[in-house]
């Protein structure tokens, strides 16, 4: 059975995404900053009639809780064949570039970014364990700076700090992929697309188990799978 562990799944789109993996027969590692609300949301997938799940907990802003996550994987997996690195936050408004505080937008790094580097860091071994290995790093549309050169979207100012953490995530993505091009790693960008959650105060145009679908078709990616895009739905889209 393959393995995945998906940061961040006690809600949203990462509870889908581990939804619908665990039904395509995956074992999913849900990640969970939060023990309580990492029990709650797998006696959700319980009560779905989903067992193939089990509970581990991390905080990606917070090494010694990575690597506990890693050395309790290490007893359960001898090889994690996904990783995606979901968890992720807003941050507080207003965050226009030219005034938002400094502070919102390290903790926005925190998590979007320095979260999602070292989660794969610490896994990575483990994913060199797996004989077709996939990381997703779930980024957004906000992420581009060809969309946001282009677009005059006026919503998008409010989420600057959101966005350059996107940003940079994605350059973790095609830095990581060059790093393994000559592997069977494939390591990309996939925006889930708007949609409602927490994160947005439900204001998402689709719902979370729409966004997850996304997700789960480049966590399943073969061998012959893309590595170093950047994909919304069907399509590649520019960084
Ligand atoms: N919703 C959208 O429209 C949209 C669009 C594009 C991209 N995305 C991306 O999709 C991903 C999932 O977001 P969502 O919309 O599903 O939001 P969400 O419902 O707020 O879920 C975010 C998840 O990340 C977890 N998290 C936050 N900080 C964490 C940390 N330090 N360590 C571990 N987990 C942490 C949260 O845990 P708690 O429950 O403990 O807070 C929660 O499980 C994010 O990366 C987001 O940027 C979302």
């Amino acid at each position: 059975m393959k393995t995945v562990l998906i940061t961040g799944a006690n809600k949203g789109i990462g509870f889908e995404t581990a939804k619908q993996l665990a039904q395509l027969g995956y074992f999913v590692y849900l990640g969970s900053r939060d023990k309580m609300k990492g029990l709650e949301a797998i006696n959700k997938l319980k009560d779905l009639g989903i067992s193939n799940v089990a509970l581990i907990e991390i905080d990606v802003t917070n090494i010694n809780s990575i690597k506990q996550a890693k050395q309790e994987l290490e007893t359960k997996t001898d090889a994690l064949d996904v990783l995606i690195n979901n968890a992720g936050i807003g941050g507080e408004l207003p965050q226009n570039i030219s005034a938002g505080e400094i502070e919102n937008l390290r903790k926005v790094f925190e998590t979007n970014f320095f979260g999602a580097v070292q989660t794969t860091q610490q896994f990575i071994s483990l994913l060199k364990k797996s004989n077709a290995p996939v990381i997703v790093n779930v980024s957004s549309e906000l992420g581009s700076l060809t969309i946001h050169n282009n677009t005059r979207n006026p919503n998008y100012g409010m989420y600057d700090a959101y966005s350059c953490s996107k940003t940079a995530l994605n350059a973790f993505t095609v830095m990581l992929a060059n790093e393994f091009r000559n592997t069977n790693f494939k390591i990309n960008s996939v925006t889930p697309g708007y949609t409602a959650t927490d994160l947005n105060q439900f204001k998402g145009i689709q719902t979370a188990e729409q966004g997850a679908k996304s997700i789960v078709k480049y966590a399943t990616l073969n061998n012959d799978g893309a590595t170093g895009k950047f994909f919304k739905e069907e399509a590649e889209i520019p960084w």
